[in-house]
């Protein structure tokens, strides 16, 4: 059985004292717990300071009005319920009051029993927001871990790291190739914590311009710099006592690493053109694929801030190093797609089993995924059958050319052109000269492929086959 949850107090704005008392008396006998204040400015800085499950004001008061009372809040609590009401009511101003996202408009004077009747709506609309919260933190606690899919031991190791790791309000730092899970591990993280009721702030920093990036995460003042005409509240003042996932940290500049360090070291920061320190409670959690210690050597990443984020260190192993993890994946994946794509495809026949565990998997994870996505698409029969699957032959022709062969001779530009030539024609003739089937396989846009066959002056024959539609799961010969 559940027990109700408790429903914070119901605010009431009106410059009468004798409304005031007797929306008291009603809502008190009703149930309700109110606080009753004279005019729009306290009323508004009361909601600052406490939680209420909804506001009732009257439209004409003092200073400011219930309409502009009822704009600040659409504005800074979207989600609250106003309700209006006023001894001038016109259907004109009634319709303008809903207009502006008020939730009712009651002329005075009313029965008792219509005001009570839209507080109990909005009495009935909170329990359900708090309720379905409360339920999506329940479910993200079992679901979260339990999406990280494998059970190598370094994949057991990684989940109970999580348990153990996120109730704390250690900053971490997760390392990793690309497509290891990094995204999941930090959601994980937060959803398992205290702060999991509480904002999650993601940035991919490498994403966002660098002369932005600054302004995004710590906030500006007006007039900070051309295109700053307003005051910018920061991404780290929103994740306020939540957590914040800076994605792609090694892309960060350096100067900005520097005003990151002072942040994490006590908590205070400045907003770009401002000189007011601010300081927020938020839990950092960091992640790059790129090798952090190699970008420290070459002075691009501060060692002093690799000091400060490295307290706990996740390491997502690349999918190679996961052993038979990769067949649960698989498996995890064909079951997703086969219902998304309301197909009935039941397994992983032996011969797919044994290529997927032949591969390298240099896109880790996300690479899994997509091919398994692929031959969900392609696949006919009951089971995936090798053929769905892409010919994994040339990426590791790609591996294979890596550092072991003989150095080539000429400039590095010259190198790449001739390879990418090579690669290109290879993955032409394979495909008979079909364009799409090519630029599938080496992931680009067609348009992308034309362009470097041009480029790089790649003799085509006659014509290619543009026309062929989706590939068939048959390769040729
Ligand atoms: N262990 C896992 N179990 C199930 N799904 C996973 C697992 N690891 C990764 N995935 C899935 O693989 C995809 C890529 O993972 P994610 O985005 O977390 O990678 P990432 O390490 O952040 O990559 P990048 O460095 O490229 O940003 C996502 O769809 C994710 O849900
Ligand atoms: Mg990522």
């Amino acid at each position: 059985m559940s027990v109700p949850l408790p429903l914070p107090p119901l605010l009431f704005v009106d410059d009468e004292r004798n409304m005031r008392l007797s929306l008291e008396t009603i809502m008190a006998d009703a149930g309700y717990d109110v606080r009753a204040v004279e005019s729009a400015e306290e009323g508004f800085k009361l909601l600052r300071q406490n939680d209420f499950f909804m506001v009732i004001t009257d439209a004409r008061l003092g200073g400011m009005s219930g309409y502009e009372l009822l704009k600040q809040i659409r504005t800074h609590w979207p989600q609250m319920p106003v309700l209006i009401i006023t001894a001038y009511a016109t259907p004109k101003l009634a319709v303008e009051a809903i207009k502006a996202g008020a939730i009712d408009y009651l002329a005075k004077p009313f029965e008792p029993e219509e005001l009570l009747h839209a507080v109990e709506r909005c009495a009935e609309r909170h329990r359900l927001l708090l309720e379905n919260a409360a339920l999506r933190a329940q479910a993200g606690e079992i679901y979260r871990v339990d999406q990280i899919i494998g059970e190598s031991p370094k994949m057991k190791a990684l989940r109970q790291l999580i348990q153990t790791v996120a109730p704390t309000n250690a900053t971490v730092l997760i390392l990793g190739e690309s497509g290891t899970g990094k995204e999941l591990i930090a959601g994980a993280l937060h959803c398992l914590s205290q702060r999991r009721d509480q904002s999650y702030i993601r940035i991919n920093c490498a994403a966002i311009p660098e002369t932005l990036l600054e302004s995004e995460l710590f906030g500006h003042e007006k007039g900070s710099f051309t295109g700053a005409l307003r005051q910018k509240v920061g991404r780290v003042e929103e994740a306020n006592h939540g957590t914040i996932f800076l994605d792609e940290i090694g892309d960060m500049s350096r100067p900005l690493q520097a005003k990151l360090l002072r942040f994490l070291e006590d908590g205070t920061f400045t907003r770009v053109g401002g000189n007011q320190e601010l300081r927020v409670d938020v839990r950092l959690i960091a992640a790059t694929n790129r090798d952090i210690i190699k970008a420290i050597g070459l002075n691009q990443f501060r060692e002093d801030l690799f000091h400060r984020l490295n307290v706990v260190q996740f390491h997502p192993p690349p999918l190679r190093e996961r052993g038979q993890d990769i067949l649960l994946l698989a498996e995890h994946f064909l079951r997703h797609f086969d219902v998304v794509t309301n197909k009935a495809i039941k397994r992983l026949s032996r011969g797919a089993q044994q290529k997927l565990l032949a591969h390298h998997w240099p896109g880790n994870v996300r690479e899994l995924r997509n091919v398994m996505e692929r031959a969900v698409i392609l696949e006919s029969s009951a089971e995936v059958q090798p053929e769905s699957l892409p010919d994994f032959h040339l990426e590791t022709l790609l591996r294979k050319a890596g550092p072991s062969q003989p150095p080539a001779e000429g400039s590095l530009e010259d190198s790449l052109a001739n390879y990418e030539r090579e690669l290109i024609l290879r993955t032409l003739e394979h495909h008979s000269f079909n364009l799409h089937k090519t630029a599938d396989q080496l992931g680009i846009s067609r348009h992308a492929l034309r362009y470097r066959i041009h480029r790089l002056n790649i003799d085509t024959g006659e014509s290619f086959d543009e026309e062929a539609a989706l590939p068939t799961g048959k390769e040729p010969a």
